[in-house]
């Protein structure tokens, strides 16, 4: 529900477009459908090609029909599509900014708070963002009825001075309270859930150290190669498009200090310290891969160096992780799609049973399983029954889909309700976004400029180069799946299940 009994129009730059077809206007639908939107009376896109409000919906049902097949009912489309309305316009023409704010003006004959979402190639933003501001579309009027927000997609910039100077362009317009930084991993159930299974049990948070923790895992892993996107992710690479923003926010939330308070600012002072006390990455501790076959993709250089593929190994300069190995992984094309994240605690000090010769225990290890099996996974040694003191790794499981009823809303629906709430929790804010660009800008450069490590090739449908094994065994380390439970030859987990959480 709005914050205010003030109608909202929502705002879509870049309405054409995948994103929009994809994601928001599925999330959009699915957030009326549950009576989220009643206050939403206006959702406009506005682009360059032509449509029509009706070929526009017709564009857009199709989309919904997709990507959302369950939910989608068309008795409740023929309701939210009257919403729906298109603007035929240039990013370039300043007019056309004229003429958008007189229409909207018309059309909302009231005061009326509005959500503008940039959801078009990143190099538009700072010109939108400088149109919006000089039709007089930024200024909230009279405050604090009738509000002003946009909600910027990411990337935020291409290195850090590329968002420093985004981030100026944005401030020169807009307030910072106004501003709602998107990475959709924030919106996540399962990412909502780490600041909940952390901070609202009491028994993992005092394990949650040094002292139990040998090291920690982010694995983002797609199966998914680049598609067709080559002119910009050939530009981009799996480290701007993927490390600086989801696996570092994954991070965050699995490694910060607990906040005093569920709020955007408190929440957000946290990260922004986590981010901040990470030391700076060797090359040493650096893998870079491309899967066979990219080059040869429409679009990319024949001698294209950008990785698909990356892993590195980090350590947070504070007390509670001193010494911890964080290992970050992420490619495409890989053997299978799994987010988890893996904490592996320390051996027992002393063990008083009978090993066969040459093996070692099994270290407990907690799993959050982001996607796609939503979850949460502990694994723990047992006894075997009618056994002297033979042992077994076994696994206590929690699955969203067996606990909670229905299915897991998409990361967009929440998102899209926290900003129209003027919540800024679950967004990033500048100082987060910048810290990680100072951590990862040096990775790139060293790559680029010293070509050290080497790009390696990795087999598509593979666990990515093997020089990323090497980073972990080295450390006598190994990279763990523990998300899922098929037999894996690479990453195997002896499990039995003989305990089952419900
Ligand atoms: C996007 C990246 O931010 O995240 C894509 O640009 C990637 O390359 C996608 O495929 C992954 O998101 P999800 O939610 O499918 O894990």
């Amino acid at each position: 529900m709005l914050d205010s009994h003030t109608s909202t129009s929502i705002v879509i730059f870049g309405a054409s477009g995948d994103l929009t077809w994809r994601k928001l206007v599925p999330a959009l639908y699915n957030n009326f459908k549950k009576g989220h939107l009643q206050d939403c009376d206006m959702i406009l896109g506005f682009a360059r090609r032509l449509y029509t409000d009706e070929t526009f919906r017709t564009h857009l049902k199709e989309g919904v029909a997709e990507f959302s097949p369950e939910s989608f009912d068309p008795a409740v489309w023929e309701e939210f599509s009257t919403r729906l309305h298109y603007f035929q316009g240039d990013l370039d023409i300043s007019a056309d900014f004229q003429k958008l704010e007189a229409l909207l003006q018309s059309r909302e004959g009231h005061a009326c708070n509005r959500l503008y979402y940039l959801a078009t190639a990143p190099e538009h933003y700072p010109i939108l963002v400088g149109e919006l501001g000089a039709a007089g579309m930024a200024r909230q009027r009279p405050a604090p009825d009738a509000w002003r927000r946009i909600v910027i997609e990411k990337p935020f910039g291409h290195d850090l001075a590329s968002a420093q100077e985004l981030n100026q362009a944005v401030h020169e317009v807009f307030d910072e309270s106004q501003v709602y930084r998107i990475d959709h991993y924030l919106g996540k159930e399962t990412a909502q859930n780490i600041l909940f299974f952390r901070f609202a049990n009491t028994i993992f948070e005092p394990v949650w150290n040094r002292r139990y923790v040998n090291n920690i895992q982010v694995t983002v892993a797609e199966d998914v190669d680049m598609g067709h996107r080559a002119g910009y992710y050939d530009t981009a690479g799996v480290v701007r498009d993927m490390f600086q923003n989801h696996l570092l926010q994954l991070l965050a939330l699995v490694a910060m200090e607990p906040p005093s308070s569920f709020n955007a600012d408190a929440v957000r002072n946290e990260k922004a310290k986590l981010l901040d006390s990470i030391r700076p990455i060797a090359l040493a501790d650096t893998v870079r891969g491309q899967y066979k076959g990219y080059r040869a993709a429409e679009g990319v250089a024949p001698d294209s160096q950008t990785p698909t593929y990356a892993a590195l190994k980090l350590y947070i300069d504070n007390w509670r992780w001193q010494g911890v190995p964080f290992y970050l992984r992420s490619g495409k094309a890989l053997v299978r799609k799994t987010s988890e994240i893996i904490i592996e605690f320390q051996r027992p000090p002393h063990l008083m049973f009978h090993l066969p010769e040459g093996s070692e225990i099994t270290p407990n290890i907690l799993s959050l399983c982001i996607q796609p099996d939503e979850g949460i996974h502990l694994r723990f040694e047992a006894k075997v029954p009618d056994s002297d003191q033979e042992m077994r790794s076994v696994d206590m499981d929690f699955h969203y889909r067996s606990s909670f009823d229905g299915s897991l809303p998409e990361a967009y629906e929440r998102l899209l309700l926290e900003a129209l709430n003027g919540d800024a929790s679950l967004f990033t804010r500048s100082d987060s976004i910048n810290a990680a660009w100072r951590l990862l800008d040096p990775v790139i450069q060293g790559w680029e400029t010293q070509g050290d490590p080497p790009l390696a090739t990795y087999p598509v449908g593979s666990w990515g180069p093997e020089a990323a094994d090497r980073l972990v065994n080295r450390d006598g380390r190994r990279w763990r799946i523990g998300c899922t439970d098929e037999p894996d030859t690479l990453h195997a987990r002896e499990s039995t299940k003989i305990i089952q959480l419900k």
